[in-house]
C-alpha cells in the first residue's frame, strides 16, 4: 500500500484564520472609479515587463489585463500617458529592453493608435505629453533606462509626475519595488489603483484570507527557500497543502525518505521538517508526491520509469509526479472550493516530464468549471496553464511574480503603501 498521505487529515478549526484580516485592507486605497477623469491627463504606471522574442511580444497577458482600465479612461476622454519598465537594463538604454514592441500589441488590443515616445524624459517628451488630445495615448520608453528610477530619485519622480494631473497605479507586478514610478510619483500626484490592481488584491488578498472551504494550496517549483514564507502563511489558512516539484524532494528527505539523485537543499532540511511538524500540530492535511516519474538524467531523451512509492532509488532523479499522485491530487482539487497554485510539479518545460503539471492545471480548470475559486500565480504555473489551454477557465491568473509572493507572505507592498499615505 502506497503511503500517499504523509499526515492524516484532522479536522481543522478555521476560526482563527477566517478572523485574520487582509494585509492590504486597512490601507483604504482610492480606486480609479472614484475619480473624475473627464478630459484629464492621466499618468498610468503599467507593468508591461513582457517576454520578447525577435522584437515581438511572446505573451501579452500583462498588456491585455490593463485594457479595462484604459477603456475606462478612454470613455472619460482622458489623455493617457503610459509608463513602464521592461527587463533589467541597469540604468542604461538598451535596445533589447525597449518598450517599442509593446506598441503594436497594445494597438491591436485597443483597436486604436498608440504613440511611442523614445525617451521617458526630456523637453520633447514633456511638450508632446502636454499637447495630447482627449482620447490620445502615448507609451513612453523604459523607465529603467535611467538609474534614477530604481534609486527612487525624487527629481526623477517629480519630472515624471509633470506628465499627469492624475496618477493611476496599474502595475501590480511592480508594487513590491520602492521605485520612483511606484512610491515617488504619489508624493507629488497622489493616486488611485486601476481595475487590474483591484482584481489582484481581491483574489490574492481578500479571497485567500477568507476562503471558501475546503481551501487547498498547491506549492511547487525548484527552491524551498523561495517559497518558505508563502508556505508558512498558507499553513495558517489552508485545509490541505500539496507540495510538489523539485522542492518536494527536500521535504521527502527531511522525512527520511530516500530521493536518489534528486535535488535537495540540504540547508533547508530543518525548515522543511519544521513545516511538516507545523501542519501536524495544526491538523492540516499535507500531501507530498506518493509516486514519481524518475529519469536517469534531466535530458529530454533520458530513460524514464515510474517509481511506485515515495522513495526514489539510487542513480535516479525525480522529474515529475507519478500517475498515482496525479490521481490523488486531482481528487483533492475536485473536492476543494478554493484552490491556490504556485509553482510547477515537475520539469514541465520538457514535454516528457510535463504530464503531472499539465494534469494539475486541467484538474484546477475542471474544479473552476464546477464553481471552485481557482487562483494561479507565478510565471511557471501560468505558462503551464497556458500550455494546458485552460487559462480562460481559471478564476484568476495573477500578473505578479515577486509582488504576488510578497503579498501572500503578508508583506506590505511599497507601491500601495505610498498611495495610501498621501493626498489623493
Ligand atoms: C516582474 O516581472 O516580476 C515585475 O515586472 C518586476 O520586475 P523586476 O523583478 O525586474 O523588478
Amino acid at each position: 500500500m502506497r503511503r500517499a498521505r504523509l499526515i492524516a487529515h484532522i479536522k481543522y478549526d478555521t476560526v482563527s484564520s477566517r478572523a485574520e484580516s487582509s494585509a492590504m485592507e486597512p490601507l483604504r486605497l482610492r480606486r480609479i472609479q472614484d475619480l473624475d477623469l473627464q478630459g484629464k491627463r492621466v499618468l498610468v504606471r503599467v507593468d508591461y515587463n513582457v517576454p520578447l522574442h525577435t522584437g515581438k511580444v511572446m505573451d501579452a497577458t500583462r498588456v491585455q489585463k490593463t485594457i479595462p482600465t484604459l477603456e475606462h479612461l478612454l470613455k472619460a476622454n482622458a489623455r493617457i500617458v503610459l509608463i513602464s519598465h521592461l527587463g533589467r537594463p541597469n540604468g542604461k538604454s538598451q535596445k533589447a529592453c525597449s518598450l517599442a514592441p509593446v506598441v503594436p500589441c497594445l494597438q491591436a488590443l485597443l483597436n486604436r493608435p498608440v504613440h511611442f515616445l523614445p525617451d521617458c524624459l526630456g523637453e520633447e517628451t514633456l511638450q508632446r505629453v502636454l499637447r495630447l488630445k482627449p482620447g490620445e495615448i502615448v507609451l513612453l520608453e523604459n523607465l529603467r533606462f535611467y538609474p534614477e528610477e530604481e534609486k527612487n530619485a525624487p527629481q526623477f519622480a517629480k519630472r515624471l509626475s509633470q506628465y499627469g494631473e492624475v496618477f493611476i497605479q496599474e502595475a501590480f507586478g511592480t508594487l513590491h519595488r520602492a521605485h520612483a514610478s511606484t512610491v515617488g510619483i504619489p508624493k507629488y500626484l497622489g493616486g488611485a489603483i486601476g481595475f487590474l490592481v483591484q482584481k489582484e488584491l481581491q483574489f490574492l488578498d481578500r479571497t485567500l484570507n477568507a476562503p471558501e472551504r475546503p481551501f487547498l494550496a498547491i506549492v511547487g517549483g525548484v527552491k524551498v527557500s523561495d517559497k518558505i514564507q508563502v508556505i508558512r502563511k498558507m499553513i495558517e489558512r489552508v485545509d490541505t497543502l500539496i507540495i510538489g516539484g523539485a522542492m518536494s524532494y527536500t521535504f521527502l528527505e527531511s522525512q527520511g525518505v530516500s530521493i536518489g539523485e534528486s535535488p535537495c537543499e540540504k540547508d533547508q532540511l530543518d525548515l522543511a521538517q519544521d513545516i511538516v511538524q507545523q501542519t501536524y500540530s495544526k491538523g492540516i492535511q499535507c500531501l507530498l508526491p506518493a509516486d514519481h516519474l524518475i529519469a536517469e538524467s534531466t535530458r529530454p531523451d533520458a530513460k524514464t520509469k515510474v517509481a511506485e512509492s515515495m522513495a526514489i532509488p539510487p542513480g535516479w532523479i525525480g522529474v515529475d509526479i507519478g500517475p498515482h499522485s496525479i490521481q490523488l491530487f486531482s481528487e483533492e482539487i475536485a473536492a476543494a472550493k478554493t484552490i491556490f497554485w504556485n509553482g510547477p510539479l515537475g520539469i514541465f518545460e520538457i514535454p516528457s516530464f510535463a504530464q503531472g503539471t499539465l494534469s494539475v492545471a486541467k484538474a484546477i480548470a475542471e474544479a473552476a468549471d464546477q464553481g471552485a475559486i481557482s487562483i494561479v500565480g507565478g510565471g511557471d504555473s501560468l505558462a503551464a496553464v497556458r500550455q494546458a489551454g485552460v487559462q480562460e477557465r481559471i478564476t484568476h491568473c495573477s500578473t505578479g511574480g515577486g509582488a504576488s509572493l510578497e503579498l501572500l507572505e503578508g508583506k506590505a507592498l511599497p507601491g500601495l503603501a505610498a498611495l495610501a499615505q498621501v493626498k489623493a
